[in-house]
């Protein structure tokens, strides 16, 4: 999704905004832009394309002087992306300029309006009709920027972080947030600030941060500070400064290709983060804080709602097979941009799980703000801490994956599928669904997780040779049964986002019923059959497509010699309980959709038309 970067201090603003909106490249973006007040005037420069294609631009078009700046990179919502739809956007007197992230759905009728006032409109963006609102408020109430910002937003409908200045006063900028994620650094002794949609731009300047929260404005003064409001009401809001965790080293590819690559070898780490501290294996205990607090609730619910999107939508998947069969807990797995339109039957003994890499996404918000409307107690699995969706939640549990940064997900799925089954298993004991021994059988597995995530990753050279097979077919089709089944839709995911190649996840015995009918010798088709996981039907289904000359890659555990027999290409992973098995087959498919990828020499990290985090619906 779009990014917003902000600069306003004593240093040039020009290098702080452009090395800023690099590194939040990773949401995904098709056009760049920036504006500077470089001493004299509003100097702008925008282009469609990348960072890169800015800076070039920017060279020619502005000088890189000046203590304010802001920049942005835009995912087009409303206009194509082209030069004249990037942000920034400036007002008709060439005073105001604003860039934004969000939609602002009534920014029709704003616009004819604004036109019969005599405004004229370069762009088809909600935005350039929001700077010209903000300056129309200013100059028919003769108020400042604040008020106006203030006052134009309280007319808007939709979802925003903005950032703005004026010309005429260029050591303010004022920034405010409805649904979309905007942080504040501040530097030492509060002389100078960051404006980021994440902490990410300003890390190497300072560690101190104010996020602000949905309907919140503020005012940003150089050497004055900042002041922060209620945009509803002008009510003072007290600033909460945070000290963030994150360091630069955590953010950057540390000798990888990709982003992606290293995030796929980060899992054996992130794996055990997640379970550090919360895994308690000597003394057979599971402690997870957001779920000891509120055990009375899920001990009294009557099913559990999973709401997600896309990779995430997956891990609720396998959490549904893994609550059920440990924990003995009716769950629905709901896709949350579904369940928000659909009129759900949500009680007061239900509880939600929202799940949530970026804790951004729009709908998964939209949807537990629903759930809890209607009484539902909601419990949050996030990635990034302090994110929407883990503040709007009841109770939650972070992931700590650290950031991830490549738009394809990986160490967020195993990650998820991990805090999951320590809150089932937790939960299993509370209601003595799992004996003593299998409850201990499943901490020791878990603790293993990790190593046996090294060892599978030690395939990656095989599955490149592989990758090299199959990388200019158009089609393939995935298949897995029981905990594997959503690994097989998650592994087809990962292979259209990257390399844009058609994928199909299906139950395996689903086949039969509709897919069958594709397969020939010209179709891969990639079978999850590790040893526990329902392997004689799999071996049937293998044996199914083998007879309709379909190419089979097995994913096997080690040792297997069945399907190795039929298959034209086997992966082994490790051996493990059946109900953890999707944090080993996942990995294979991660690396077999990351080399197709770099094979046909497609834009790994940030594919085409995606986004990190989802923040408009
Ligand atoms: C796929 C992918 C997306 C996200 C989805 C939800 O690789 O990254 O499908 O999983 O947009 O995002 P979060 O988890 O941030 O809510």
């Amino acid at each position: 999704m779009c990014g917003i970067v902000g600069y306003i201090g004593h240093r040039e603003a020009y290098p702080i905004v452009i090395e800023g909106l690099k590194r939040l490249e990773y949401r995904g973006y098709d056009s760049a832009g920036i504006a500077l007040f470089d001493g004299n005037d509003l100097k702008v420069s925008k282009t469609k394309g990348k960072v890169a294609d800015l800076e070039a631009r920017a060279k020619i078009e502005i000088s890189n002087t000046g203590n304010v700046g802001i920049g942005h990179t835009r995912w087009a919502t409303h206009g194509v992306p082209n030069d004249v739809n990037s942000h920034p956007h400036v007002s008709n007197s060439g005073e105001l300029v604003i860039v934004h992230n969000g939609i602002i759905e009534n920014y029709d009728a704003l616009k004819q309006e604004l036109i019969t006032r005599g405004y004229t409109f370069q762009s088809d963006t909600d935005t350039e009709v929001l700077i010209n609102l903000i300056e129309d408020v200013k100059k028919k109430e003769n108020v400042k920027l604040g008020k106006a910002v203030q006052v134009a937003l309280n007319q808007v409908i939709g979802a925003y972080a903005i950032a703005v200045f004026d010309k005429n006063k260029p050591e303010e900028v004022v920034v405010a947030r409805l649904g979309s994620p905007l942080a504040i650094g501040i530097g030492e002794d509060e002389s100078e600030f960051f404006i980021a949609s994440d902490a990410s731009p300003f890390l190497e300047y300072t560690k101190n941060a104010v996020y602000l929260e949905d309907e919140e404005m503020a005012v940003i003064r150089f050497h004055k500070g900042i002041k922060v409001r209620k945009i509803k009401d002008d009510t003072i809001v007290p600033t909460y400064v945070q000290e963030l965790q994150l360091n630069l080293e955590q953010i950057e590819k540390g000798g990888y290709d990709h982003f992606m690559l290293k995030e796929i070898h980060e899992q054996p780490k992130a794996i055990t983060d997640t379970y550090r501290g919360r895994l308690l294996r000597n003394e057979a205990i599971i402690k997870m804080a957001g779920v000891e607090d509120n055990m009375k609730r899920f001990l009294n619910a009557d099913r559990i709602i999973i709401v997600a999107c896309g990779t995430s939508w997956h891990a609720g998947l396998v959490a549904e097979y893994i609550f059920e069969d440990l924990a003995r807990i009716p769950v629905e797995v709901e896709y949350a941009s579904e369940f928000r339109y659909r009129n759900p039957i949500i009680t007061e003994k239900d509880i939600v799980i929202a799940i949530s890499q970026s804790g951004e996404t729009a709908d998964t918000l939209a949807a537990i703000k629903l759930a809890k409307s209607k009484g539902a107690f909601v419990f949050g699995v996030c990635n990034v801490v302090g994110s929407s969706i883990a503040r709007e939640s009841d109770a939650g549990a972070y992931t700590h994956a650290g950031p991830e940064i490549g738009v394809a997900s990986t160490k967020a799925f195993t990650t998820q599928i991990t805090v999951l089954t320590l809150i089932a298993l937790r939960l299993a004991r509370a209601k003595g669904t799992i004996s003593s021994s299998d409850f201990r059988q499943h901490l020791l597995e878990l603790e293993m997780i990790p190593k046996k995530v090294e060892e599978a990753l030690k395939s990656d050279e095989h599955i490149k040779m592989i990758a090299d097979i199959y990388k200019d077919v158009r089609n393939i089709l995935y298949l897995g049964r029981g905990f594997n089944f959503p690994v097989a839709l998650e592994g087809a995911l990962k292979l259209k986002e990257i390399s844009y190649i058609h994928a199909e996840g299906y139950p395996a015995a689903e086949m039969k019923h509709g897919p069958i009918a594709l397969i020939d010798e010209n179709m891969p088709i990639v079978v999850i059959a590790t040893k526990k996981g329902h392997y004689e039907k799999v071996v049937s289904n293998i044996q199914e497509i083998k007879s309709r000359k379909g190419k089979i890659i097995g994913i096997v555990t080690e040792g297997d010699t069945q399907v190795r027999e039929l298959a034209d290409h086997v992966i082994e992973v490790p051996e493990t309980l059946e109900s953890l098995s999707p944090l080993l087959t996942t990995i294979p498919l991660q690396l077999l959709s990351y080399h197709i990828a770099v094979l046909l020499d497609k834009n790994v990290d940030q594919p085409r038309n995606l986004a990190k985090s989802v923040t408009v619906e």
